[in-house]
């Protein structure tokens, strides 16, 4: 399993917490076929397709009914950081995210937001609009889309 293999690199503590918090969703990806190591996904999409895909996504947010009052109005260029720089340190590449801000606790940070099934779904489809507009390589778009399926699962935190 991808998470072993992360263990195995000796890769640093943060890291192994982080992904030891995440087992659920790695539970949810048995009995699929994952064609690229999850930590290959920063050599194949690098620095700039992170940066594209997810600028693609905040673009979305403003404009959108449901997503766009929960996010902060006067620091979207710094929750765009934050998204990017967490992913770019999920998948492989420099640890900017736990260097600056520690161990991700997605579910605790996302406590005060209301993410209910339709805040989930909606950053699903601007994920996905994201996705299809910047073209990544198809194994690593893959393996993302299924990442943000069962973490965006994890963090509903609302009913309704
Ligand atoms: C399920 C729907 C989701 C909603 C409604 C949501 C909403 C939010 C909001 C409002 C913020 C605060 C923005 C900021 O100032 O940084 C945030 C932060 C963040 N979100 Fe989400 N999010 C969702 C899913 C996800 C997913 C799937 C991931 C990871 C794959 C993620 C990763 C993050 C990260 C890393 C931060 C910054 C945390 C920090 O360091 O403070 N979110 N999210």
């Amino acid at each position: 399993m991808a998470f072993r293999a992360g263990a195995e690199r000796g890769l640093g503590a943060g890291r192994a917490a982080a992904e030891q918090d995440a087992i659920g969703w790695f539970h949810a990806w048995e009995g699929n076929i994952i064609s690229v190591d999850e930590l290959d996904v920063y050599g194949l999409v690098g620095e700039d397709g992170f940066a594209r895909l997810i600028g693609a996504f905040y673009r979305q947010v403003p404009g959108d009914p449901i997503l766009g009052p929960m996010y902060p109005p006067d620091d979207l260029p710094g929750a765009e950081q934050r998204l990017r720089d967490f992913l770019v340190g999920r998948f492989g590449g420099p640890q900017r995210y736990t260097e600056q801000r520690g161990h991700p606790r997605l579910r605790a940070r996302h406590m005060p937001f209301a993410v209910n099934a339709a805040a989930r779904e909606r950053w699903m489809q601007l994920m996905g609009n994201a996705l299809d507009e910047v073209q990544l390589p198809p194994e690593a778009a893959a393996l993302l889309r299924e990442f943000f399926g069962g973490v965006s699962e994890m963090l509903i935190n609302r009913p309704g």
